[in-house]
């Protein structure tokens, strides 16, 4: 009998590892690292998919959030939506299996890509209190409502129907989940209210009534009866492909020739492009996809890199536009200047994207603090990880300064200040698979960049001409109230006349005055010829102050 070696008696360990029993382990990696999290990670993924479904189906959305405290550490998380709900036979699969969905296989602006959202919150539920997920779901009101108790199988990644019955529901369409979990529910920063506070401040289309578990019931009214502009999806960018990913997809493309993979599998690929890529990597455009060998792809990769393609297509990205930030803003924040920049749109591995900021200014906002930094991807608030996050580079090297915020260096500035980041893509660039962080492309952070230089020197203008003008005619004002008083002392002093000495102190106070008006109007005539010099290609930019 042949000896037995250390490497036979490793092999009776080695066995496959499901994505479920990976995750169960894994969980910080979804974001399920403390319970406080939790519950906010629960009611994100529930809230983002209703979100989702209701733009893709074309619903206004009415969304309702129900937190119940079952025990100190044991919530019961409801979701409920007036989307288009889910057929009866996929219900099992979307909330009992990881890596399950709808968006990841398409390049297409939505806030769920990589299908293991809502499952991640059953796996976490069941992890922690032994129980599956309830999901009601109903398409329509010819259709009956389906009911479902899902657990999952973490083995073998797969789904376990504990209930299925249909039931009787008011609703004509739309989901409700829910689910049981260990959390713990504090107000303040990175809390659910937080979330929901955010989420409706960056979807003013959306109506959102969120019952807290000390039972008192918020509702966040619908400010735009707008929905926004319709996601297109589009192919990828040939730019955007690695090399194993371009084998991939020849190997299971449709397309009967190379030319024709090219031309329908990428967007900007024409004929005559084709052509030309697939003469300079010495390949014939008729040969079959799949029978390309490594080292032909190879050249073909090269071949792509090498020949000049357009940009892909911008018009798949629907952001928000100025005018809905600054109406976000006015609903949620109280300040007295705010203002918004969209970008044009860019591109970063060959997926087009688009940034936008949006910024409000002084009224109850903290002079003494840091400014506060909302984060969005695609229209969803980014409460963890600011400090890996591209914005926060973005903003801490920016030049504040100049705008009349202070900073230390590359830091955080200090400020009455609340600075809105928001990033539209096909694809976002997570750092993790908990969608918290944006990775740091210099192309993205060039464009959030520029769109916070936009929105600081629009602060700036509104500081000098208002702010300081402000500032020195309180000061003005104090001085003189105090002439009288001064007079009066030097006079004793120096032994001159009372009236001729206030008389004298008037008249200085004239002079200072004038060249200190004439100093804020220099300043604004400054600030107008830099914006010139700037932004002579495009201006699009608004700004509006809280009194117009
Ligand atoms: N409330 C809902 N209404 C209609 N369809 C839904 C709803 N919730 C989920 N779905 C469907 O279930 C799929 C899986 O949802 P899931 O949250 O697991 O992944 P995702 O949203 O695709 O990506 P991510 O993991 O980034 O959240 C979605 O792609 C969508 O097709
Ligand atoms: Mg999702």
């Amino acid at each position: 009998m042949a000896e037995r070696t250390k490497a036979h008696e490793m092999a009776e360990k080695q066995r496959e590892i499901s994505v479920s029993e990976f995750f169960a382990k894994n969980r910080h990696l979804l974001g399920f690292d403390n319970p406080r999290k939790a519950l906010l990670m629960a009611v994100k993924e529930a809230v983002d998919n209703s979100l989702d479904a209701t733009q893709e189906a074309g619903i206004l959305p009415d969304i309702y959030v129900e937190l119940q405290q079952i025990k100190e550490d044991r919530f019961k998380v409801i979701v409920e939506d007036n989307g288009p709900g889910i057929v009866k036979e996929q219900i099992p699969k979307i909330f009992g299996k990881l890596l399950y969905g709808s968006k990841f296989h398409r390049l297409r602006q939505s806030r769920g890509q990589q299908g293991i959202g809502i499952s991640a919150v059953l796996l976490y539920g069941q992890l922690t209190t032994g129980k599956g997920m309830h999901v009601t779901s109903r398409i329509s009101p010819k259709h009956q409502a389906h009911y479902f108790e899902i657990h999952l199988d973490t083995q073998k990644n797969d789904p376990i129907i504990k209930e299925d019955k249909t039931v009787e529901w008011k609703k004509e369409h739309g989901v409700r989940i829910e689910v049981e979990l260990q959390g713990t529910y504090q107000k303040g920063k990175q809390s659910v209210d937080e979330y929901i506070k955010e989420i409706a401040l960056i979807n003013p289309h959306a109506q959102i009534t969120y019952r807290t578990p000390e039972k008192e019931t918020l509702t966040y009214a619908r400010v735009m009866n707008e929905l926004p502009k319709e996601a297109k999806e589009i192919k990828p960018h040939p730019y955007g492909v690695e090399l194993g990913v371009l084998i991939r997809m020849m190997q299971s493309s449709s397309a009967g020739t190379l030319s024709a993979f090219l031309q329908g599998d990428f967007s900007r690929i024409s004929q005559q492009l084709a052509h030309e890529i697939c003469e300079k990597a010495k390949l014939n455009p008729r040969a079959r996809p799949s029978t390309i060998a490594r080292d032909e792809a190879e050249s073909l990769f090269g071949s792509i890199q090498n020949t000049k393609i357009i940009a892909p297509p911008t018009d798949c990205l629907s952001p928000l536009k100025e005018e809905a930030l600054i109406k976000g803003l006015k609903k949620e924040i109280n300040a007295e200047f705010y203002c918004a920049v969209t970008r044009p749109p860019s591109v970063y591995r060959g997926n087009p994207f688009l940034i936008e900021v949006g910024l409000a200014y002084g009224g109850s906002l903290e002079k003494e603090e840091h400014i506060k930094i909302m984060r969005f991807a695609n229209r969803v608030p980014l409460l963890y990880q600011q400090g890996a996050c591209a914005t926060t580079e973005s903003i801490m090297d920016t030049a504040w300064k100049s705008y009349g915020i202070s900073q230390s260096k590359d830091s955080i500035p200090v400020g009455p200040v609340i600075v809105v980041v928001h990033m539209a893509s096909v694809w976002v660039p997570f750092t993790s698979e908990a969608k918290e962080a944006i990775a740091h492309y210099p192309e993205i952070i060039k464009e959030m960049k520029l769109a916070l230089q936009e929105v600081g020197r629009q602060m700036a203008s509104y500081i000098r001409k208002n702010v300081r003008a402000r500032e020195q005619q309180e000061r003005i004002n104090l001085f003189e109230k105090y002439i009288p008083e001064l007079a009066n002392s030097l006079s004793n002093l120096t032994g001159e006349k009372k009236e001729k000495i206030q008389e004298e102190l008037e008249k200085i106070l004239k002079k200072n005055m004038k060249d200190l008006l004439s100093d804020v109007k220099e300043a604004e005539q400054t600030e107008i010829k830099g914006k010139n010099v700037a932004f002579g290609e495009k201006q699009t930019t608004l700004g509006d102050t809280d009194a117009s």
